[in-house]
């Protein structure tokens, strides 16, 4: 049998008892999912952005179909730094899985607001710095193309958080770049912990008979299966360019789609689109990662890369 200690994953002073989490946006704060799935079976929750003030988001229609996947332009709504602490985190502290806020904003002192306030709360255990999100004006994506600016923020992010020094800052990176080793490497170069590979990759869909974009704000974000490929191709690249732990999510419905996230070279993994549809699936997948190293006689979830031939 697989001890469950061999399970549990390690990023600074964050110790999820097992390598799977839900991915953000895809579990809302937890409540809403808590009558589906049992959260303290599960790694870790990634919650949906936190930004400094409330969003509404973008406007209707937000989401489209598309082949083995969905588009998304969400647009990081959130009901805002001080409600997200009045009424959200209360539910979420004392969870034995761990608790990474997904941190966003439209300019660096966002993302510093954030981080300073949380680190004065308890039940916060990580920081997951959203560079990525393809659906906002500013911030997001703009941020995270630019290797300097992404380096720049994290270093900011990493000096401020020295009052809580256990928990990690994990900065989530957008597939959308040529070369993803670069901001990888801006990012452990500014003091981040680990990665977490990929958000969503920038789509459209037009319907034919309206002419029109399907989604109010033309583009949006494409999640799941078809984006997995790329995920793990980002994962193996940036996991080979860092030295710091990558947690690889993009179109994970399976154990073998955690698998080849794992043998690729990541440490952790997230399931996000594949909750809409499936609410266990997080469980099916740590099921199967667990089956797999008893099968392979593997001691611990980051000796899993070394499997791949
Ligand atoms: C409806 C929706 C909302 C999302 N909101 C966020 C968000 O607030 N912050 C973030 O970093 N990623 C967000 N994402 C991206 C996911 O966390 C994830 O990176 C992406 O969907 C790829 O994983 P998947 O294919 O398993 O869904 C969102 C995705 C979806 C589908």
């Amino acid at each position: 049998m697989t001890d469950d200690r061999n399970l549990g994953v390690t990023i600074r002073g964050m110790t999820m008892p097992n390598p799977v989490g839900v991915a953000s946006g895809a579990f809302g704060y937890g409540e809403e999912y808590e009558a589906l799935v049992d959260l303290d079976a599960l790694g870790a929750i990634y919650t949906k952005a936190v930004t400094p003030e409330p969003r509404p988001g973008n406007p209707a229609p937000r989401l489209a179909d598309t082949p083995a996947g969905m588009l998304n332009s969400i647009g990081l709504a959130n009901p805002g730094l001080d409600a997200f602490v009045a009424d959200k985190l209360p539910f979420l502290r004392g969870r034995r899985c761990s608790v990474v806020v997904n941190v966003a904003g439209k300019t660096e002192d966002d993302y510093l607001r954030v981080v300073e306030r949380l680190d004065g709360e308890a039940g916060v255990d990580g920081y997951e710095i959203n560079v990525s999100c393809p659906n906002v004006a500013h911030g997001g994506l703009a941020f995270g193309t630019d290797p300097a600016q992404v380096e720049r923020l994290t270093r900011r992010l990493a000096d401020a958080r020295s009052k809580a020094p256990g928990r990690p800052i994990i900065v989530k990176l957008s597939p959308n770049v040529t070369d993803i080793t670069a901001v990888a490497k801006a990012a452990e170069a500014g003091g981040a912990d680990a990665l977490s590979c990929v958000n969503t990759l920038v789509g459209m869909v037009i319907d034919v008979k309206a002419r029109r974009t399907v989604l109010a704000m033309g583009t949006g974000g494409l999640s799941g299966p078809a984006i997995r490929p790329v995920g793990v191709a980002c994962v193996y690249k940036a996991s080979r360019a860092v030295s710091i732990p990558v947690i690889g999510l993009g179109g994970i419905a399976s154990a073998d789609d955690a698998l080849q996230y794992l043998l690729a070279g990541a440490v952790a993994v997230q399931v996000g689109t594949a909750l809409f549809s499936r609410p266990e699936a997080p469980l099916e997948v740590l099921d199967g990662v667990r089956a797999f190293m008893e099968r392979e006689g593997v001691g611990s979830v980051a000796d899993i890369r070394k499997l791949l031939r």
